[in-house]
């Protein structure tokens, strides 16, 4: 069995560029014979976090929606893809209300003292890679969306291996114009997908 590889693709544009990017990078995984899953955040239902430390006492979230099933996948591979546009300046709402959600490991760690991953032998090999495209190029267009991503990748105690950021491209599909970009994504799923 393959190295599990996921891509949560969290634009609202299914089509749209950073998804495309998320498709190039784990079909490379898959050819370098990863076992490949691809999950699209608006197919399921997310609701934001409520502030209401319902996690705090067991580091799972009381909220009933599909989040669960989400960090579960998430939980389960060993690579983790994350595909997310910028939008006003930071990483689009869907990734941050997600990423919000995320506050339950938050709470393992840090109030519990547990570790994301019950498994020792598996910590060290779980490795991500965070894509984003924005359509400007405005100087620092992906702090914010970095900074957010940077903290998700760590709260998960993933290793972030790469980040791939593309500046200047905005319409829908535009990035299929950027070859480099593309085999980009496609060396660093290579990699990825490898053992
Ligand atoms: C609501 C919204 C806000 C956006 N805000 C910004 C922005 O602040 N800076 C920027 O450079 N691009 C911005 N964009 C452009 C997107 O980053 C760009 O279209 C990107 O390619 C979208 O990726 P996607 O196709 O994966 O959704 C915005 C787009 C939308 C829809």
């Amino acid at each position: 069995m393959g190295t599990k590889c996921l891509a949560l693709a969290c634009s609202p544009r299914r089509d749209g560029n950073t998804a495309l990017l998320a498709g190039q990078a784990l079909e490379a995984c898959r050819r370098a014979g990863g076992q490949t899953e691809f999950l699209f955040l608006a197919d399921y239902r997310c609701a934001p976090c409520r502030a209401c430390e319902g996690c705090y006492a067991t580091g799972r979230c009381v909220v009933d929606d599909d989040a669960g099933f989400l960090f579960d996948r998430i939980l389960a591979a060993d690579r983790l893809i994350l595909a997310a546009p910028v939008f006003s300046m930071g990483i689009c709402a869907q990734a941050k209300m997600f990423i919000d959600r995320a506050q339950q490991f938050w709470a393992a760690r840090y109030l519990l003292g547990k570790s994301v991953v019950p498994d020792r032998e598996r910590r060290p090999a779980r490795r991500g890679v965070f894509i984003s495209c924005a359509g400007t190029t405005l100087p620092g267009v992906f702090d914010g969306a970095l900074q957010v991503a940077r903290y998700f990748f760590k709260m998960l105690e993933i290793d972030l291996f790469a980040t791939l950021c593309y500046a200047g491209v905005d319409k829908r599909g535009d990035i299929l114009k950027n070859a480099a970009a593309l085999e980009e994504a496609d060396r660093v799923g290579l990699i990825l997908g490898g053992s």
